[in-house]
């Protein structure tokens, strides 16, 4: 498990996950933002897609 210390949206959280969790699971999971949805799982469709620092990313990859 680590910590991980997350802006999301001009808020602050606070998780507590395995380090190979995906941002996706991360978000909807654990802190209840499910407005990024799962689509196909192989970076494809862009229904995983979050903007960080201007730059795009598909959030079933990394977190
Ligand atoms: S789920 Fe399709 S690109 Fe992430």
């Amino acid at each position: 498990m680590a910590n991980y210390n997350l802006q999301i949206n001009n808020k602050g959280y606070r998780v507590d996950v395995e380090e190979d969790t995906p941002l996706l699971w991360v978000l909807r999971d654990h802190l209840g933002l499910v407005g990024t949805k799962y689509g196909c799982g192989i970076a494809q469709c862009g229904a995983c897609k979050k903007v960080l620092w201007e730059t795009a990313y598909e959030g079933s990859k990394f977190l």
